[in-house]
């Protein structure tokens, strides 16, 4: 099954700036995703990219909330249409008129899968988050006091150890770090701090 979106543009120019409010944009992760355990992490990747874009990048409220969107919406299509991974959510999102950055954003998050390179910095964070976040998620829940006490050398020796959440690529990890030119560590250290907190 091929999830390649044969397509480098997204939305429209005459639409920057466009954004579903916070209640419609709601309405659509209940509506499309059923399964908690995605709804989770979808709701920990959007926290993430909020918090990063408020504390590393100093955006704005406007700008945080796109941040925000890209990742509350980025595995929209995953759970009930999977095969059409993430060619749905972003035809949605165009058909709505929504602001092509996010739709950029949401098309680069796997350059693997859907053959679009992440070029924005808000596009690199969120490559750089979704399968770190779920990682270090899976680690929590087998910590007995979840993310309290977490170390970065924990986190570390789990992606050392290829049997652990073994569905989650350590290339694209460092892939993705590499891509936004920031440390690992830093990521990591990054989720830890703010993914114990929702
Ligand atoms: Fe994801």
């Amino acid at each position: 099954m091929s999830l390649l979106l044969n397509r480098k543009t997204f939305g429209d120019i005459s639409n920057s700036g466009n954004v579903l409010s916070k209640e419609e944009a709601m309405q659509l992760f209940k509506d499309w995703v059923l399964n908690e355990r995605l709804r989770t992490h979808m709701l920990q990747v959007a926290h993430l990219m909020k918090c990063w874009a408020a504390e590393k990048e100093q955006l704005n409220e406007a700008d945080q909330w796109r941040w925000e969107m890209a990742g509350l919406l980025h595995d929209a299509d995953w759970d009930q249409w999977p095969e059409q991974h993430c060619k749905k959510i972003i035809e949605e999102l165009e058909q709505r008129n929504i602001d092509p950055e996010i739709i950029h954003a949401i098309a680069s998050h796997g350059p693997n899968h859907f053959g679009v390179e992440p070029e924005t910095k808000m596009d690199k964070m969120l490559y750089a988050f979704d399968e770190l976040s779920g990682l270090i998620h899976a680690y929590s829940l087998m910590r007995p006091g979840g993310y309290e006490g977490m170390e970065l050398k924990g986190v570390k020796k789990r992606l050392k150890e290829k049997s652990f959440a073994a569905n989650v690529s350590r290339e694209e990890i460092q892939d993705a770090c590499n891509r936004a030119g920031i440390a690992l560590d830093e990521v990591i250290q990054f989720i830890i701090a703010k993914q114990g907190k929702i």
